[in-house]
């Protein structure tokens, strides 16, 4: 790859769908390579818009919308930051030879229905799973509770974050969350993944780097999930060799079945030597946001560097942690009391994304820690978010 000079004709440019905390450390680090970088997003301002070269808002499940956007700019690479994208759009764009999409038009549309990845995961590579189902009715829902059994996850099929998902513990619990997940899904389409709940020690997130020589593995984040959301993780999570080992084959199968070049975060659940595949982001996973101080190359600089076809190092520099700061309330342009508080705690950083909107439950910022183990970096980071008091 020749880099070239932003905003010139030699320039090489970048176009992010979804400009969000994690699409504002993609720029960043192509910034660093002299990238031209467009950020694309529904709403002004948001975090990746504030450090591209440009930005523009538009509804980016909107294919007219997208499409004309594409043809305007004509980035030599489109990169997904989020899921919900007019998908089919990005498979003519990519069929038309317009840009390459990252790390495929293919993976972003499979990977954006739970019914999809599902299949390709269990069906066609024979990953283990969950046992499922998936549901197009109340009816439906409840014939296949039946049959999967309690305590059991259901989710709409187009949806992210937890929206839309209930965890059943009976089938009195089935109808609710049918109506739950009807309200909540991405598009009008009924219709629902029931899983069954799988018991797990921990979870994991598998960063994997398919590069130009090849598929590179970050070490294993571990994460707490609290309501459809990530709250901490770490790096490196400690596994059996045997487990650690399933991770990265289950990890380097379903990155080569969706192809391309980038990053990729493959959700696992870990019991002792068994592993089970969850789910897979083709970009950037939040719960990696700990790589930041715990990797000499960050999952964005892995992301930046590979999309380019330049090479990578996963090498870690210490154990780290993250712990996410939320805004605590429904209000515009927040301000952050207690950063020096934060950062006076030994091996901290910390990152505020600068979004001009808070809710309650809405990511604002993260604290960041390194430390001699994990469970001292968790320590560090835990206390460097509480310190941080937005108002
Ligand atoms: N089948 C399952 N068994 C056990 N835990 C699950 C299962 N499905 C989801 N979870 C829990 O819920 C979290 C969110 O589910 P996930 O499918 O990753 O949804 P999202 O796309 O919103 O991240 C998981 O990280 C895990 O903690
Ligand atoms: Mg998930």
């Amino acid at each position: 790859m020749i880099l070239g000079t932003p905003l010139s004709p030699a320039a090489i440019k970048v176009m992010l769908l979804g400009s969000g905390e994690l699409g504002k450390e993609v720029v960043i680090e192509l910034q660093r390579l002299g990238v031209e970088t467009i950020a694309v997003d529904r709403y002004p301002n948001a975090p990746a818009a504030q450090v591209a070269h440009r930005s523009h808002v538009i509804d980016m499940t909107d294919a007219r919308a997208l499409r004309a956007l594409v043809e305007r700019e004509r980035p030599h690479f489109l990169v997904p930051e989020i899921e919900a994208l007019a998908t089919d759009e990005l498979v003519r764009i990519e069929a038309d030879g317009l840009c390459t999409v990252i790390p495929t038009a293919r993976a972003a549309h499979v990977t954006m229905n739970r019914e999809r990845i599902r299949v390709l995961a269990a069906e066609e590579l024979g990953l283990p799973t969950s046992p499922y189902a998936f549901a197009s009715s109340l009816e439906e829902l409840q014939a296949a509770a039946a049959r999967i059994g309690f305590p059991s996850f259901v989710k709409p099929v187009m949806s992210s974050s937890g929206k839309g998902q209930s965890r059943l513990k009976s089938a009195d619990d089935v109808a609710a969350a049918w109506d739950k997940a009807l309200s909540a899904g991405r598009v009008r389409e009924a219709r629902v993944i029931l899983e069954g709940e799988v018991t797990f020690d921990f979870e994991i997130t598998q960063l994997t780097v398919r590069a130009a020589d090849g598929t590179h593995f970050c070490e294993p984040i571990g994460h707490v999930q609290k309501d459809g959301d990530y709250v901490e993780s770490w790096q490196p999570q400690q596994m059996s060799d045997i487990a650690r080992a399933k991770a990265r084959d289950m990890a380097a199968k379903v990155t080569d079945a969706l192809g391309g070049l980038g990053i990729f975060g493959v959700e696992l659940f870990v019991q002792g030597d068994n592993v089970w595949f969850s789910e897979v982001s083709p970009r950037p996973h939040d719960t990696g946001l700990v790589t930041l101080v715990s990797q000499y190359q960050s999952e964005f600089a892995l992301h930046a560097r590979a999309i380019l076809g330049l090479p990578v190092d996963t090498a870690m520099v210490s154990p780290g942690a993250s712990a996410v700061i939320y805004g605590g309330k429904d209000a515009r342009a927040l301000s952050f009391d207690g950063v020096d508080a934060a950062l006076k705690i030994p091996g901290t950083d910390l990152r505020l994304f600068g979004k001009p909107e808070s809710f309650v439950k809405r990511r604002m910022g993260v604290a960041l820690a390194r430390a001699g183990d994990t469970d001292a970096a968790l320590a560090r980071a835990k206390q460097a978010a509480a310190s941080v008091k937005p108002r």
